[in-house]
């Protein structure tokens, strides 16, 4: 049974350590260090091996930009400029707030009460995150938004807590059972969502006032616990789908959607873009905002 323990337990295991461990990691073995990291954090998810068999053979296959120097140093470069760090950090918080619904609509859906309780936490982890990136855009800038537009931001997260009743975001495409394809493309996504974390985590240091940095830290590790959980929760669920479905049918999913993760992150490097956003979505008609049919479906956050 997956550990559901609340997230402020979580955080308590997250140290520098594992931060340093993901950020010193040679390139191109990040993904799988990850998912390592997020898999033995948990404690209670066994081994996961036909998951990481998966993944393996996955990224071997279909190599994803965002492991990679290029993807680094690019981020690096971009994150010098105060004004695109700031930016990013409103992104994310809409990117946040955005997956959360998905997450919820999608917990209300499952038929599963083991998921559904999983998919809820996760949407409420993700609500909260929204709000977690604004409390960073106030430390590392204070005063880059005037109060009435910071009040206004607010809005971007949904505002879910475990307390409330799960329903159906109106009109969501994800007003659905969940199926072993959310999860493969929930744990890409989180995985490289952690990535983005670590990297973000190394720029904003230069940015954020020295007597803001100790909160600053604060928020990042308990996003990070969150999103490694988030991994871990996915890995297992997908480790338990995998007994049903078998390797093969698994592995060709797996592929799939990270070639279609890897053919976003490109298109977007191409853009100077890290994460993409609502608008920069609705450009594509196969992204996760125009989620039906066939079309990729993307967690992000
Ligand atoms: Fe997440
Ligand atoms: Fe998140």
């Amino acid at each position: 049974m997956p550990n559901t323990s609340p997230p402020v337990e979580r955080a308590g295991r997250i140290d520098e350590e594992v931060s340093a461990l993901l950020a010193a990691k040679a390139h191109r073995t990040k993904v799988a260090a990850i998912a390592d990291a997020a898999i033995q954090l948990r404690g209670d998810l066994g081994d996961c091996s036909n998951y990481r068999a998966a993944l393996t053979e996955a990224i071997a296959r279909e190599p994803p930009p965002f492991d990679t120097e290029y993807y680094s140093d690019l981020y690096h470069q971009s994150a010098t400029d105060p004004r695109w760090m700031a930016t990013s950090l409103l992104t994310n918080s809409e990117r946040e707030g955005d997956g959360s619904r998905r997450l919820w609509s999608l917990a209300a859906c499952a038929p599963d009460n083991d998921e559904q309780q999983q998919l809820k936490r996760h949407a409420v982890d993700e609500s909260k995150h929204s709000l977690m990136y604004l409390a960073i855009l106030d430390l590392a800038f204070p005063h880059s938004v005037s109060r009435s537009f910071r009040r206004e931001l607010r809005q971007l997260s949904p505002g879910f807590s475990m307390y409330k009743h799960l329903f159906p975001v109106a009109g969501s495409p994800y007003a659905k059972a969940p199926t072993i394809d959310d999860f493969l493309q929930m744990n890409i996504a989180e995985i490289r969502t952690t990535i983005h974390h670590v990297l973000q985590r190394q720029a904003l240091r230069s940015h954020c006032p020295e007597d803001n940095v100790r909160p600053l830290r604060r928020i990042q590790d308990r996003l990070l616990s969150d999103e490694l959980a988030h991994v871990g929760y996915t890995a297992f669920l997908i480790e338990k789908l995998c007994r049903n479905a078998g390797h093969n049918k698994v592995l060709e999913l797996f592929c799939k959607r990270f070639r279609d993760f890897n053919r976003i992150t490109t298109e977007e490097l191409g853009g100077n873009v890290f994460d993409c956003s609502l608008a920069c979505c609705a450009k594509r008609d196969w992204c996760r905002a125009k989620a039906s049919g066939a079309s990729a479906r993307f967690y992000d956050a």
